[in-house]
């Protein structure tokens, strides 16, 4: 693999070493379960056998009997509480221990708490529930499970996309393509699990545990324990893992508080993998029914995307990625239509690109089926219908960069030397298939604030309570204020993921490095004012030279004409020590409570297909290059370029980074990722990261990145499209395709295994 992090091209920023990189490969980037503090308690979860009916008794004799057991949480223990929201801060609302009606297998019926982590499980082990059970439906086929329209249902997904007329445009098409795709269940897997410790000091409560959304869990965690937000603190400095896991807060925050407070100790509760599965969120099994229709000249007349999604009973999750593949192509007329289907479940939640990745696979896969009939090459098929509108609402995009990275990626993969013809390419005993697909993800942004401190001495301080999940965002946030500034990476701190910080957004749907960026961008033009002001001012090092431009390198404030003074001097013109701004960044178009909304822990997100003067999208195209053993029918990968354009790209390195992460995310879900569900119980069954199945480097040999350049000044005042959601979508797609070529099997529901090529 090509270890080196790609040069800057045109507007992008150089690849600055992450400032937490020696902190976290010598293991003192502790995660919050870390936290040392004095006189813990450890707690440990019981979760119910049964998927569905009721808690008819919970017997708790024998765990109580378990020495060093302090006390037991459970029913009417949470009485006093507020019940969980389910919204973009609360995972669900079921509330586990305030109903004993069971949702879905491995609900919370109990916490129990002791000196040792050892006694707590054992103790957990020992609680029996008796129950009034009731058959469950486990996902899409079963018998009992209900199905309703998705739009409207969630804000998150308004209305299914149309244009046109559908039903006309189809039956006139020429060429036509009708089939159903599926992706499967997935669980996310982080190397760190999930946990909460929760201290109070008198009415004071702090909680370490890992969150992409400190603010937001602040106040909704105030509101279940109905204390004053000013009186909860959410600490989560660095993340083994995020991707939307530690998005939405779940309903053992408030319990592991609740039991901290009951003992008048700190309380540490790590969830154990197997019990993840069923007490976080997860990305829920989709099914897709997918008719194009087009004429010889292969322009697509007609896209029809009819989508179904799994959710929990209470809860209308829902991903509806068709407002992302109604806007790929220049379709002529879109007909779609999300569907929910309410099964005894968990309630989903995000994992990275969650309405792209299932969705893009199936559209990209119509793509690839579609170019096949008509005899046309893959990359060629997409360029005729590259659009100059989005096909909904009419509107342009902000900047679209599609073809310029399928010709790059395609150069750099040589993609020429392909031979179209279905199992043409061989190599000794491997079948050699080639593949591609389209990658896209929405650029938005939501309002951030940011507080910035220079000194005189040059030492900067960059504080924002987003969050750094393992994007490079701390980095970048630093990486911003230096060039602003003027001042080395060595003298920048960033301090993150504190809900003590100045409030930013979830670190979810890609929005950090936009929403971040711009505060900071703003924090910084403030001093840079405050600073020219003084520099230029009467009696000051740079008077007189008031029209002159001004700027700020090398600790200096320096003119266009080559005058400059020294930082300290401007400093000691103003007769103070150190600037400190505090900004508010709203993207435009924002509502007149957005900033307000900020303080109150809800993200407002602009961009992507609702803004008013264009839809925002980064794009990307991935090629992969598959090797299947014509004997044992092994798949291979052995290697994946994908070539990505997002606006300004703050630093290669870590943009490099999340793309090949999301491209050999992309290739464990093409081959190895999915939850398998025992029907009849509604239960997951490969709870472990033995039977889960993710890739190792043994599985990735060549990710390559191509970073385009492209200049974006509509998306906000940073110019930055979000692409840690990019890299995995359309990977899928890509692979499917290349599996195609080489063996001529056409396969639409994910996983790809070798028995589906037998
Ligand atoms: Mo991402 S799934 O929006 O953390």
């Amino acid at each position: 693999m090509n270890q080196a992090a790609p040069a800057p091209r045109e507007n992008q920023g150089d690849p600055v070493v992450r400032i937490d990189a020696r902190l976290k490969v010598t293991g003192q980037a502790g995660y919050p379960a870390d936290i040392v503090t004095a006189n813990v308690a450890y707690g440990a979860l019981a979760t119910s056998s049964i998927a569905r009916g009721k808690v008819s008794g919970l017997h708790t004799k024998d765990a109580r009997a378990v020495p060093g057991v302090l006390d037991i949480v459970t029913y009417h223990d949470m009485d006093k509480t507020d019940t969980p929201k389910f919204g973009n801060t609360g995972a669900s609302s079921i509330g586990p221990l305030h109903d004993k009606t069971v949702f879905h297998d491995g609900q919370i019926i109990a916490l129990v708490v002791a000196e040792t982590f050892e006694a707590a499980e054992e103790a957990a082990m020992l609680i029996r529930a008796d129950y009034e059970d009731e058959r469950p439906a486990a996902s899409f086929d079963s018998k009992g499970v209900k199905m309703e329209p998705a739009a409207g249902k969630n804000p998150m997904f308004k209305e299914d996309a149309k244009a046109g007329d559908f039903d006309a445009a189809w039956a006139d098409a020429t060429v036509k393509i009708d089939e159903k795709y599926s992706t499967p269940t997935q669980h996310h897997n982080p190397i760190e699990l999930f946990s909460t410790t929760a201290i109070w000091q008198g009415d004071q409560l702090t909680i370490h545990e890992p969150s992409q959304n400190v603010t937001g869990w602040k106040v909704e965690l105030a509101r279940q324990l109905k204390l004053d937000p000013a009186n909860v603190r959410i600490v989560s400095p660095y993340i083994g893992g995020a991707f939307g896991s530690k998005g939405p807060m779940t309903a053992r925050t408030a319990i592991v508080a609740v039991a901290a407070r009951r003992i008048g100790r700190p309380v540490r509760c790590v969830v154990n993998r197997m019990q993840a599965f069923g007490t976080q969120t997860y990305r829920a099994e989709t099914r897709h029914r997918i008719r194009m229709g087009a004429g010889k000249d292969g322009r697509i007349t007609a896209f029809g995307h009819e989508a179904w999604e799994v959710t929990s009973r209470p809860d209308p999750y829902v991903v509806g990625g068709t407002s992302a593949t109604a806007r790929m192509y220049n379709y002529g007329a879109v007909l779609t239509h999300v569907s929910l289907v309410h099964a005894d479940r968990n309630t989903p939640g995000y994992m990275r690109s969650p309405p792209e990745t299932p969705y893009v696979y199936a559209l990209e896969n119509a793509m690839d089926e579609m170019a096949v009939a008509l005899g046309m090459d893959p990359v060629e098929f997409r360029r005729i219908n590259e659009p100059e509108k989005e096909p909904i609402g009419g509107k342009p995009f902000s900047s679209r960069s599609l073809i310029k990275c399928y010709d790059q990626a395609a150069e750099a993969f040589g993609w020429s030397k392909r031979d179209p013809r279905v199992g043409s390419m061989r190599d000794g005993d491997w079948l050699v298939g080639m593949g591609c697909a389209t990658a896209i993800y929405p650029t938005a942004a939501a309002p951030c604030a940011a507080r910035v401190r220079l000194t005189a001495d040059g030492e900067v301080r960059v504080q924002c309570g987003s969050h750094e999940i393992g994007t490079g965002v701390r980095t970048i946030a630093g990486q911003m204020a230096a060039e602003r500034l003027g001042i080395g990476m060595d003298k920048i701190s960033v301090e993150m993921g504190d809900s003590a910080l100045p409030p930013a957004p979830v670190s979810g749907g890609s929005i950090s490095t936009a929403s971040v960026c711009s505060a900071v961008m703003k924090a910084c033009d403030a001093i840079r004012g405050k600073l020219f002001a003084a520099a230029a001012g009467r009696g000051a090092p740079l008077a007189g030279s008031g029209n002159a431009k001004l700027d700020l390198k090398g600790e200096e404030v320096v003119t266009e004409t080559g005058k400059s003074a020294k930082l300290a001097d401007v400093f000691k013109a103003m007769q103070v020590g150190a600037i400190e701004e505090y900004a508010e960044f709203a993207p435009k178009g924002s509502s007149p409570e957005a900033l307000s909304k900020l303080y109150a822990g809800q993200s407002e997100f602009h961009g992507g297909e609702n803004d008013e003067d264009s839809v925002k999208y980064a794009f990307g195209a991935e090629f992969v290059e598959v090797r299947i053993n014509s004997y044992t029918r092994e798949i291979r990968v052995p290697r994946i370029v994908g070539a990505f354009a997002a606006g300004l790209i703050m630093n290669t390195r870590t943009a490099r980074s999340q793309l090949m992460g999301g491209m050999i995310w992309g290739i464990g879900q093409a081959l190895h990722e999915a939850t398998e569900i025992d029907q009849r119980h509604a239960r997951y069954v490969n709870r472990d990261l033995q039977d889960y199945l993710v890739p190792v480097n043994a599985d990735i040999k060549q990710v390559d990145v191509i970073l385009v350049p492209e200049i974006d000044h509509q998306v906000n005042p940073a110019g930055v499209k979000g692409l840690g959601e990019l890299g995995n979508v359309g990977t899928a797609a890509a692979v499917a395709s290349a599996v195609y070529h080489a063996t001529g099997k056409r396969i639409r529901d994910l996983p790809i295994r070798i028995d589906d090529l037998i």
